[in-house]
């Protein structure tokens, strides 16, 4: 028994969705525990794409449970849009589960999300625009429809009349928009519940029973560390929490459950909005990432930013999500480049800083100190063991994982499947060595 947490190491679309899809294979239940349609995870199976953006990716095996937990926010419009395509591609959603206690993304969430952004105009967080940070807001201020609301008519009625003529005020007076009318959002919402009523639980209660049988869990995050509300680049942030601790808090379970945590990173490094981003490439060499890597939004279909691997904030990654091992994605995007920097520490000023800075305005001016290494100029899209990498491949791996401490589990060398090379089994395998007081590592304190 195993339960597995699958986090970003980074800023988001390190290929999550691939991993968890992966690792779905030895799991009984795969939960998202936070976020919402503003995350784009793609699992590639054969010469089928799927893009999901809440429904977890373990939804492609029908013995899987699939749970959209607590702590995402959910847009129904988009989750039925959502079931809907599975459903015309053969895929079963019986075993899809939708927390009752989840938030709901309203429409008047997703016009305040773009009005503000746009008033903010060179301030603006670069958001997906899809009412994110409204949604968690109002989740805040206490002023949030949930899922249960949603599931009794009488009372959602008076609720939202309520909710929406409080939202026309800001609307109409603050961002000068027209107003909402209540009974239209009111009967399509209640039509909405009606189609996902069926797949309505007690979220934590269904978790907790799982974990009591001995089933497997694979907690699915979305977004990536560095865009976590409290740890990441704030402002330039998410409103969730991604890292590994957010899922119990997402999900409902406790921390003692979990057995495992899983870093996913990609061989270089990706940014979507605005925000600092120290190894950013703004030249051929980004455009060329840009290119191979398909750095294309899943949900905005925005241009990603590209730059080389930091080490600085994958070391901030293991410390702040407890990571025990990491699965390394398009290592293949890196196969024509005849060397390859990594960023072991920043300059700001004079100053050598090896730890990841708190504040946003003194990431802006830390400047990335890199070492080289040799490419490796051919590709290493049909590899399906370390023995078949090029030697430079390896050698990359092994100083990420040297600088980050901690062991590389799998490695992912294209969209498919195939294209995967277990190094160590991500579950059962070595987990990152504590040390000792002499500085000595010491065997694993938790049995796996
Ligand atoms: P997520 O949000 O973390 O699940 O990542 P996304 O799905 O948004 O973005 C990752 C993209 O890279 C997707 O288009 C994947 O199909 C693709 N991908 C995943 N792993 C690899 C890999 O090893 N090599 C290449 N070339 N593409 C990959
Ligand atoms: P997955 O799960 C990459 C970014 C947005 C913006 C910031 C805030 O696919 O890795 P929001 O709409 O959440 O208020 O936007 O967060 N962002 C992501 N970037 N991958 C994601 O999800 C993201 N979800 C949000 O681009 O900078
Ligand atoms: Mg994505």
């Amino acid at each position: 028994m195993a339960n597995v947490i699958v986090i970003g190491a980074q800023w988001g679309d390190e290929g999550k969705g691939k991993v968890t899809d992966l690792l779905s294979r030895s799991a009984d239940v795969v939960v998202r525990y936070q976020g919402g349609v503003n995350a784009g995870h793609t699992v590639v199976v054969k010469d089928r794409t799927f893009k999901l953006h809440l429904i977890p990716s373990g939804i492609l095996y029908p013995e899987t449970e699939c749970i959209i937990g607590s702590g995402t926010v959910i847009d129904p419009q988009v989750l039925i849009q959502e079931l809907d395509q599975l459903k015309a591609l053969g895929i079963s959603t019986d075993n899809l589960f939708i927390s009752d206690t989840a938030h709901v993304t309203m429409p008047y969430h997703r016009l305040i999300d773009k009005a503000s952004e746009e008033r903010r105009g060179n301030h603006k967080i670069g958001t997906t625009g899809r009412g994110i940070g409204p949604t968690y807001a109002d989740k805040s201020e206490r002023i949030g429809i949930r899922i249960l609301d949603l599931m009794d008519p009488q009372a959602i009625k008076q609720q939202l009349h309520w909710t929406v003529n409080y939202k026309n005020a800001i609307l109409e007076k603050l961002y000068n928009l027209p107003p909402l009318d209540p009974e239209e959002v009111i009967s399509q919402y209640l039509e909405f519940a009606e189609r996902l009523r069926p797949h309505v639980v007690d979220c934590s209660l269904k978790i907790y029973d799982a974990i009591q049988q001995r089933r497997n869990i694979l907690f699915e995050g979305a977004q990536g560390t560095l865009l976590d509300l409290d740890h990441g680049t704030y402002p330039y942030v998410t409103s969730s929490n991604p890292v590994a601790g957010g899922a119990c808090v997402g999900a409902g379970v406790g921390p003692t459950m979990i057995d495992r945590v899983i870093g996913v990173a990609k061989a270089y490094t990706t940014r979507v909005g605005e925000g600092p981003f120290p190894t950013e490439l703004g030249d051929k060499l980004g455009e060329l990432l840009c290119d191979r890597g398909a750095e294309f939004g899943t949900t905005t279909g925005r241009r990603r930013r590209c730059g080389w691997f930091d080490a600085v904030i994958g070391r901030y990654a293991v410390r702040i999500n407890g990571i025990d091992c990491l699965a390394i994605t398009k290592l293949d995007v890196l196969d024509e480049l005849d060397e390859i920097k990594v960023c072991v520490a920043y300059e700001i000023g004079e100053k050598r800083c090896q730890d990841f800075p708190s504040s946003a305005r003194l990431f802006s001016q830390c400047r990335p100190i890199y070492k080289t290494l040799p490419g490796w100029q051919q590709s290493t899209a049909d590899c399906r063991s370390l023995e078949d990498l090029p030697k430079q491949a390896l050698d990359y791996l092994k100083f990420l994982a040297e600088l980050m401490e901690v062991p590389i589990a799998l490695v992912s060398i294209g969209a498919s499947r195939d294209q995967t090379i277990i190094v160590e089994d991500p579950i059962h395998g070595p987990k990152r060595a504590l040390l000792d007081a002499n500085g000595t590592p010491v065997a694993s304190y938790k049995a796996s």
